[in-house]
């Protein structure tokens, strides 16, 4: 992603059903993040909520369409720009475009942004964006985010799930004492910070996006944790892992599928996410044809994330 001064301001309506593909064309494009505008029918007024945060309102059975989607992209990405316009237009989306000046916005989308809480067996982790105070229960891991103009403030399914991952490897004792994680797509750091403060002894994230690495460095100082951050593609990763966690976009993680391999050590374990429920016969055939067993497998909304164990030498 570049650093720009201006954005284009995309408005995007379409039916619900696929409301989903049409938010993770937009993040996957470069937005770094979507809100949903709706109507505060008791109030007679438009409220936008990001969909990042946690979503309470089960919108399953309402068919009526999005009121608008709204994503942002650098003013002079006119690639990106194409590749949304003609994507949502494919699922039956129509979009609208205006400029934005930088601050219009950054400020504007933070609003929405909530604290999460992931729990398992009695355990739970805490992932708030850093202006949020919240009163901290005896025991709870809390994780202060900035997210920048980065992925990974917690809220997002496929965020939840990897952490979720990861606290029932950690809690139900499948991993060895002291282990390390390999974060593929870093994004705000969130996956290898939270695997810190559960105890993980070493901690490594990369990112192709080298904004992404900036906002991931400052979130492991922001949290008193030590992570290994590079921009560096998986061939140029020393070592192997007893954790890899990948939460990209499906397609990306089937590329990339020989790689995440080969960074497990024998006996480790591989979290993927970032994938939707119709893909999720690819990827486990995908990742089960090279060698993985699979040891979970979470849902959440349209999403779904494994794990997948290497064999034991
Ligand atoms: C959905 S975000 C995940 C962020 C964070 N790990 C989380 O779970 O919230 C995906 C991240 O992967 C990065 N990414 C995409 N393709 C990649 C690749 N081939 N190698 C490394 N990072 C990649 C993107 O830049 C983005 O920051």
């Amino acid at each position: 992603m570049t650093i720009v001064s201006g954005w284009i301001e995309i408005r995007a309506t379409g039916p619900r059903a696929s409301k989903d593909l049409a938010t993770t064309l937009l993040i996957a494009s470069g937005s770094p993040g979507v809100q949903e505008e709706t109507v505060d029918t008791a109030a007679g007024t438009l409220v936008s909520h990001s969909l990042w945060e946690e979503e309470t309102r089960e919108d399953d059975e309402d068919t009526s369409p999005v009121r608008a989607l709204k994503g942002y992209l650098p003013e002079r990405d006119n690639a990106a720009l194409a590749t949304v316009k003609s994507g949502l237009e494919q699922i039956g989306w129509a979009l609208e475009t205006s400029f934005l000046k930088d601050t219009d916005w950054s400020e504007e989308w933070k609003k929405g942004l909530k604290p999460i809480k992931v729990r398992h067996r009695g355990f739970s982790l805490t992932v708030k964006p850093t202006w949020h105070k919240i009163k901290r229960s005896p025991g709870e891991i809390v994780i202060n985010i900035d997210p920048g103009m980065a992925f990974g403030t917690g809220g997002h399914a496929t965020t939840k799930m990897c952490l979720k991952s990861i606290l029932t490897l950690v809690k139900g004792g499948k991993l060895p004492k002291g282990p390390s994680i390999l974060d593929v797509g870093t994004g705000t750091g969130v996956l290898a910070i939270a695997a810190m403060k559960l105890g993980f002894k070493k901690a490594v994230g990369t990112d192709i996006d080298k904004v992404a690495v900036k906002v991931a460095r400052k979130n492991a100082d922001l949290n008193k944790t030590k992570l290994t951050l590079s921009a560096k593609d998986l061939s140029g990763i020393p070592g192997k892992y007893d954790l890899v966690a990948a939460n990209i976009l499906a397609g990306e993680l089937k590329k990339l599928s020989a790689a995440l391999y080969n960074k497990i050590k024998p006996g480790g374990f591989l979290i993927l996410s970032g994938i939707l429920e119709t893909e999720k016969d690819s990827i486990e055939s995908a990742f089960s044809s090279i060698g993985l067993e699979k040891a979970f497998l979470l849902t959440e909304k349209e999403w779904v994330a494994f794990a997948f164990r290497k064999q034991k030498a």
